[in-house]
């Protein structure tokens, strides 16, 4: 079965309303909506809320609402994301920050920003704001975290954990406590859907940031990271394993900048050193967590669409 299978109709409902909102009279704001419009993700905050949402109850009006308010939050973080990190591409095509400068993405993520304000208030529930708000600030101080901390070669595993939970996981532990919320679930049920978001949340950055260790297409670029300065899991494993082969590297990328040749060869001592393996465990080691936290539950194909979810968080290619 597919993950998107039981709410497939309802992900639908939501492609269609974020297509309503994406339209603007300024030509300039109008230009780039359309952009983004017709270059949709993975949808995966949708699909969770959604999930979620329908392992209590029916899916509702207020469900649709929240998961359209977390896609287009995290389309603006995207947006904004690209500014800071001075990423040229995304989704497989230029980013807006590339093909329009920095002021109009600051502006567009803004935009984007206030049709998730406007879908979240529609849910008519202030629990739900107030969940946003607190991931919304989470995120922010997250990629402020990640500025201060992954340039510092003291980075280590427990503050880049600190990170990805912020900036990643807070947004995919949101989803699933606003799902199970307006469902009508009660405290053991919100709670158990939060931790089992915030876990499959950490699998999904530390896949993210495996991915970019890859040579894989994956719509954006790879080893950008490294060429950014970004310390990810892999490479603070390995540093911590052999601080006298990697601390020069990384020294190296933090003053100089790292070339192309630089970064090949970083990326292929960090597998060497283990550092793949090591975080491809951890992020299994989470995904078993999410999937032993649903065990409990009665089966339904709602269950078991979240636990294929985690399998393709854990999978995917992209
Ligand atoms: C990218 O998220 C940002 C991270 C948190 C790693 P996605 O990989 O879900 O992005 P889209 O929406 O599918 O493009
Ligand atoms: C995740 O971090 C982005 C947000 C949480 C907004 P990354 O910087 O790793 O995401 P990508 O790789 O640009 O999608
Ligand atoms: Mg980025
Ligand atoms: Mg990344």
């Amino acid at each position: 079965m597919n993950y998107t299978a039981p709410i497939r109709h309802e992900l639908e409902a939501c492609t269609q309303m974020i297509a309503a909102d994406l339209n603007h009279s300024n030509p300039l704001l109008n230009m780039a909506l359309q952009t983004i419009k017709s270059r949709s993700g993975k949808m995966m905050r949708p699909t969770l809320t959604l999930l979620s949402a329908q392992l209590f109850a029916p899916i509702a009006d207020e469900a649709l609402h929240a998961a359209v308010a977390y896609e287009m939050f995290h389309t603006a973080s995207l947006v904004h994301d690209d500014v800071v990190d001075e990423s040229e591409q995304r989704r497989g095509h230029d980013s807006i920050n590339h093909s329009h400068g920095n002021k109009v993405a600051v502006l567009v993520g803004d935009y984007i920003l206030s049709i998730t304000l406007r879908h979240i208030a529609a849910t008519r529930n202030p629990r739900l704001i107030d969940i946003m708000s607190r991931a919304a600030g989470k995120l922010a101080s997250g990629e402020l975290l990640q500025m201060q901390g992954t340039h510092s070669s003291s980075l280590n595993e427990a503050t880049y954990t600190e990170i990805i939970s912020c900036k990643t996981a807070a947004l995919f532990a949101a989803c699933a406590t606003s799902g199970a919320i307006v469902a009508g679930a009660d405290e053991a049920g919100i709670g158990l859907m939060t931790r089992y978001g915030e876990l499959v949340g950490l699998c999904f950055q530390i896949k993210d940031d495996l991915l970019d260790y890859s040579d894989l297409d994956i719509g954006k670029p790879t080893g950008s990271d490294l060429a950014e300065g970004k310390l990810t899991l892999p490479i603070i494993y390995a540093l911590q394993q052999k601080p006298d082969v990697f601390q020069p590297i990384v020294d190296t990328i933090h003053s100089a900048g790292a070339t192309p040749t630089l970064i090949t060869e970083a990326i292929a001592a960090t597998r060497q050193a283990g550092g793949i393996d090591y975080a491809t465990q951890v992020m299994h080691r989470y995904a078993a967590e999410a999937c032993q936290l649903l065990a409990p539950l009665p089966d339904s194909p709602t269950k078991q669409a979240l636990i294929e979810f985690v399998e393709r968080v854990v999978k995917r290619n992209k």
